[in-house]
């Protein structure tokens, strides 16, 4: 009979809950085990959902206090050409933001509250953009090193077992290795330009070599999160290895350039088959994440500022947005 079920003790009830319980979570673990996609409506562990909500929701903050630095430039490009490149790769840069706050939307969390997170310094994002943009250079820099460091970083991330957020990646990677390229064209023309232009060139490089080394995040010894990320296929590869591979692939383009790179203990070591590099100092990259950076302050006052001189045009939309349901609704009664 039916009503049996109502009978049952609490105590015996639980087994089967627990079952249940058990069966999603090796469902969830077989999808991961074949390399398959979890998407938005499967079952996931709390812990997945948490960890993807605040990568995503990170990642989609730096997209867009990541478009400040550069976008101090915007009007004073030397060139059309210049102007119209950087114009097109800061709203990228934008875009990405959106697709990213989308794919974290799916996860159950609101734009708003994602935003309220950054608003209120709760939320972090990439601390490489704490730091001003001196002089157009820095802009070429940004392009080649930052964009590039993103590039090396994203790339296995359009593997993540979490599909929206795999889906976003394809299309913003393609996206910022059009990024890096201008960085490196516009560093190309100008080394080939006066001496006071290639000065400029090696002291953006300089000053964002290490920086651009740090992004990678801290060494795998004191990165406690990273093995469970592994496990659940959201991160692929380490960060040791990341700024490795970044390091091996960037000598040679330096090279091409002609500019130095500012470690005097980088040199390739043939044991190893890569190259071997100096310390990152890792207390500024720790002080700038916790607010202690040149242009912490700045940056995020700069968000809440655009946050609430938006706010009339959040308030007309979403006023039409209800005159043509109201409309609607009237034509359908
Ligand atoms: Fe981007
Ligand atoms: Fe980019």
């Amino acid at each position: 009979m039916y009503t049996q079920a109502l009978d049952i003790h609490p105590q015996l009830a639980t087994p089967r809950v627990a079952s249940a319980d058990e069966h999603k979570q090796a469902q969830f673990e077989d999808t991961i085990n074949r390399e398959g996609k979890i998407e938005p409506r499967d079952w996931m562990p709390a812990h997945y959902r948490k960890t993807l909500v605040r990568q995503i929701s990170q990642h989609a903050h730096s997209e867009i206090v990541g478009m400040l630095p550069e976008g101090n430039w915007i009007s004073r490009a030397p060139s059309l050409k210049r102007k119209a490149i950087l114009i097109a790769k800061v709203q990228d840069e934008g875009g990405h933001g959106l697709y990213l706050y989308s794919a974290a939307e799916t996860l159950g969390t609101s734009r708003d509250q994602m935003l309220k997170a950054l608003h209120t310094g709760r939320a972090k994002y990439s601390s490489i953009f704490n730091y001003p943009t001196l002089t157009w250079a820095d802009v070429g820099v940004i392009g080649w090193l930052v964009d590039g460091a993103a590039i090396m970083n994203q790339i296995p991330l359009c593997r993540c077992s979490y599909g929206p957020y795999a889906r976003a990646m394809v299309r913003i990677c393609k996206e910022e290795s059009f990024h890096q390229r201008q960085g490196f064209e516009s560093l190309m023309v100008m080394m080939q330009g006066t001496p006071e232009q290639q000065a400029m060139v090696q002291d953006a490089v300089n000053r964002w070599w290490w920086k651009c080394l740090a992004m990678f995040g801290p060494p795998d010894s004191d990165s406690p999160n990273s093995e469970q990320s592994k496990r659940w296929g959201i991160k692929r590869i380490s960060n040791d290895d990341l700024r490795q591979s970044f390091i091996d692939a960037t000598v040679p383009q330096a090279k091409a350039l002609g500019v130095s790179l500012p470690d005097p203990d980088l040199k390739w070591n043939e044991e190893r088959q890569h190259h071997d590099y100096g310390s990152i100092d890792w207390d500024e990259f720790w002080a700038t994440v916790n607010g202690k950076g040149p242009c912490n302050k700045e940056r995020l006052a700069t968000r809440v500022k655009a946050w609430d001189d938006g706010a009339w045009v959040r308030e007309a939309a979403l006023a039409h947005a209800n005159k043509q349901q109201a409309r609607q609704t009237k034509e359908a009664a």
